[in-house]
């Protein structure tokens, strides 16, 4: 069996975690062996990397090669070889989180971010081209990005009292409003990739969101989506 690479992306506070633990237990119940995983981290140096991400104070660029560090570690230690075994690896953020946050919401430069990700996601032995119809053959992305879009008002509202903030978490809402942006452009230059939930909407409604669209790529059986999911 071939590996399934599925990302999972929104603002902080859109309710990725739960549907991704559903998730991985409807791709188990199918008999395939899940890599649940996510970023900044999934690897002890990449963690490292995720404290000082979430909690030092820096300036973008150093946040921009951080994570990109972070990532490199994690695909060479966890997602290329969990693939390369043809499991199921389901990441809490990726890359498009980088083009949200550091890009759109800190107005980082993305053409040096196109360019780290050229770099730092090429596919082993093969050199980076940055050609549109090479990109995917040279550079790894995901089979599909989940994007939970909600406003950055309800994304508040879900997120306040539950803990204390970490500094990504304590910006504010006009933050957020760009990181939305960003996330909007990413799914625009990617369509084939981005599935866009309306994470808006209840709890299972946004799970029948997430399993249809598994189902319509044929890797989920729709008996497994009905009973797999969170209450
Ligand atoms: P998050 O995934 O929301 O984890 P938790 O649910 O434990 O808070 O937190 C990761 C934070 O890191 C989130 O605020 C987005 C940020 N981030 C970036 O700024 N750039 C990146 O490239 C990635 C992967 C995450």
């Amino acid at each position: 069996m071939s590996g399934l690479f599925i990302s999972f992306e929104g603002i902080d506070g859109a309710g990725k975690s739960t549907h991704i633990e559903g998730l991985a237990k409807a791709f188990r119940a199918q008999g395939r062996v899940v890599t649940m995983t996510r970023e900044p981290g999934g690897t002890p140096l990449a963690e490292k990397l995720r404290t000082l991400v979430l909690n030092d104070a820096m300036d973008p660029m150093t946040e921009a090669l951080l994570v990109f560090a972070a990532r490199r570690d994690h695909l060479l230690q966890c997602i290329e070889p969990a693939l390369a075994r043809g499991e199921v690896v389901l990441c809490d953020r990726f890359t498009d989180a980088t083009f949200a946050y550091q890009g759109s919401g800190r107005g980082f430069d993305i053409e040096m971010l196109l360019t780290l990700e050229l770099w730092v996601q090429a596919r082993q032995g093969l050199q980076p081209e940055n050609t549109a119809e090479n990109t995917s053959k040279t550079v790894r992305q995901p089979d599909m990005t989940v994007w939970f879009d909600v406003s950055p008002e309800v994304a508040a509202e879900r997120l306040s009292g539950t803990r204390v903030p970490d500094k990504f978490e304590a910006q504010p809402l006009e933050f957020f409003r760009k990181v939305v942006l960003g996330y909007a452009q990413r799914a625009a230059q990617f369509p084939q990739r981005f599935v866009r939930i309306d994470a808006s909407k209840e709890r299972h409604k946004v799970w029948q969101q997430i399993t249809s669209a598994m189902v319509r790529r044929g890797w989920l059986a729709i008996m497994v989506a009905a009973n797999g999911g969170p209450k």
